[in-house]
């Protein structure tokens, strides 16, 4: 049986997703990929923290136990932060590894270069989980929408703002409260400065406008503007006008030139976005032949997060050849008896 060695730094909210779901589906893989996945090292700056969790002889705080094993072909980068994460992908790519990573901070300022060195190496550097957390969205706008020029993207992109929010709109709770039940629920960045002033949207925006748009958007594009000024009397008079206050990220390809840019926005609590609460995210985009189409699901959190990056770790490991790239038929199939629902 083939055998695909992963490597995964960094076992936080979203690292211990991943391993607690792969664990999950072992069995499941060889049907997926037509192979097996291995979590051969899993890098930690504090091994005691994680001996609880991980098999000791996985946990290494040394990054030349990875890059200097030639068995370890993926490297799942959930650890966050532009340095050392940004060199660690860089080095990973030069040597032929390929990269799956969550981290929209690096995506947002250095993806354009990073994806050209993958491509320079023959290597994916695929980043589902960086926007919207479990929502499926880079794929099918770099894919499935591809056919379209599309001319708007706009949606809530932040589960933390928008979990802060709905607590104060529904339940009277105070900003600080919410912000604190957000952080140990695992959806708040390590400094949440980034979720509440619209950073964390803005790199995701970013992300999102280059795809859509089809040419280099960075982070430093975006005007970015938090709920930090947020106050109850705000969600009052909001409710009073039969709205309600949203965070959103808008990115518009105009005939003069892109315009992106994040900022509270009070929207009509009947328009569908007033619906979406708690952490979930939802996504707008209009293209020309599609019309529009909307995108919702959980945007944060240990297990939705885990999901993105374990689909794009599968389609890592079928895109080397293990199996079929998921093709109706193949013998990597598994062979589950159909009920008769007709009787
Ligand atoms: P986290 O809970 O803070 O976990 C970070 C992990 O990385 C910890 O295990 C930490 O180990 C390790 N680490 C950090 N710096 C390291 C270094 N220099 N060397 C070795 N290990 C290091 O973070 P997280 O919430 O899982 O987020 C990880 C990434 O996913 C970030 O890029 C984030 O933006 C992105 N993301 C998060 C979510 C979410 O819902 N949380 C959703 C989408 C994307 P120690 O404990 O030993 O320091
Ligand atoms: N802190 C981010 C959020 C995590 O709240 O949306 C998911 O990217």
């Amino acid at each position: 049986q083939n055998i695909c060695k992963i490597a995964i730094l960094g076992m936080g909210t979203v690292g211990g997703g991943v391993y607690k779901i792969l664990e999950k589906q072992k069995d499941n893989l060889i049907y997926k990929i037509g192979g097996g996945l291995e979590i051969a090292k899993v890098l930690v700056r504090n091994k005691a923290k994680y001996m609880d969790t991980v098999a000791p002889e996985m946990l290494t705080d040394q990054w030349s136990d990875i890059i200097n094993d030639d068995d370890i072909k993926i490297i799942v980068e959930v650890m966050g932060g532009l340095e050392p994460a940004g060199k660690y992908i860089k080095e990973a790519l030069q040597k032929g590894k390929h990269v799956v990573t969550a981290n929209k901070d690096l995506i947002a300022i250095h993806g354009h270069q990073l994806l050209e060195l993958a491509k320079s190496n023959n290597c994916d550097l695929l980043f589902e989980a960086a926007v919207a957390g479990g929502i499926p969205i880079i794929r099918p706008l770099k894919q499935c929408l591809a056919g379209n020029e599309i001319t708007e993207v706009m949606g809530i992109i932040n589960g933390t703002t928008n979990f802060i929010l709905t607590k104060m709109s529904e339940e009277g709770m105070d900003f600080a409260d919410a912000l604190r039940l957000a952080t140990d629920l695992g959806y708040a960045e390590a400094d949440p400065t980034a979720d509440i002033e619209g950073y964390d949207a803005g790199r995701k925006l970013a992300i999102l406008a280059s795809i859509a748009f089809h040419t280099p958007v960075t982070f430093h594009d975006v005007y970015t503007e938090g709920i930090s000024k947020i106050t109850a009397k705000d969600i009052r008079y909001a409710h009073e006008l039969g709205c309600e206050i949203k965070l959103l990220g808008i990115a518009k390809n105009k005939e003069d030139g892109i315009e992106v840019k994040v900022h509270p926005t009070m929207i009509s609590a009947k328009h569908p976005l007033a619906s979406v609460k708690d952490s979930f995210n939802a996504v707008f985009v209009h293209g020309d032949a599609v019309d529009d189409a909307m995108f919702y699901g959980r945007g944060a959190g240990e297990f939705p997060t885990g999901s993105a990056v374990v689909g794009d770790i599968i389609d890592v490991a079928r895109n080397m050849q293990f199996c079929c790239s998921g093709r109706i038929g193949c013998s990597c199939y598994k062979t589950i008896p159909i009920k008769n629902v007709r009787e």
